[in-house]
């Protein structure tokens, strides 16, 4: 399985997926990494483990319309099955949607619909769930359709939010779930056992 991974920081869901494909967890491999900003400490952990990087920002592509063309050409010329952003932090354009329909994941911090959709991302979601004092949060890997954060969701994880926790401990208890569900929502892909059912997946069993 062909997989190219968007980032646009520190790329730690990308150092996830390069661990447990590396380990043999994952019968796939990552062609590519494409950054929307060139100073992507995850373009620094895609070099050495000599994946190709391809920068994709408004410096070289001050146009968004003209970057998504980009983004969309490069996932064909290279012949990619899976595409999963990690941290990404561009809007994919309907153009990417529509060629690589239920072929895009996105990992978002929170327990999807909650804290989702347009300008949720990052810090935001968990000040937002700290300051709502939920008692439950998590992660969601979900494909990605033409409404932000409305795709069909592939798997969940809830973590408890103590009293004492505010939004960087919530953050990174968050980030462990998400380095745990990212790459088993790419392994269930890549063993084809992911079928969509109108905006619902189901998930097959496996060959063990
Ligand atoms: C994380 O907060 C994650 O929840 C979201 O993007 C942020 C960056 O993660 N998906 P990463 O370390 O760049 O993978």
């Amino acid at each position: 399985l062909k997989v190219a991974v968007l980032i646009s920081g520190g790329g730690t869901n990308l150092q996830a997926l390069i661990d447990e494909i590396e380990k043999g967890y994952i019968n796939a491999e990552i062609k590519l990494v494409i950054s929307s900003n060139k100073n992507a400490y995850g373009l620094i952990r895609a070099e050495k483990h000599n994946i190709p990087t391809i920068i994709v920002d408004r410096y070289n592509y001050s146009n968004k319309d003209k970057r998504q063309k980009m983004v969309l050409d490069t996932l064909e010329k290279n012949q990619i099955d899976l595409v999963v952003l990690a941290g990404y932090l561009e809007i994919i354009s309907n153009e990417v949607i529509e060629g690589f329909r239920n072929r895009i994941i996105n990992i978002h911090p929170s327990l999807i619909p909650s804290f989702s959709g347009r300008g949720y991302y990052g810090e935001r979601v968990h000040q937002e769930a700290i300051a709502r004092g939920v008692k439950v949060s998590g992660a969601t890997v979900h494909f990605v359709n033409e409404e932000t954060d409305g795709g069909p969701i592939i798997i969940q994880e809830a973590i408890s939010v103590e009293y004492e926790d505010n939004e960087k401990t919530l953050q990174m208890k968050v980030l462990k779930l998400e380095h745990k569900i990212l790459p088993q929502a790419v392994k269930l892909f890549s063993e084809g056992r992911i079928e969509v059912v109108k905006n619902r997946v189901r998930i097959m069993e496996g060959e063990e």
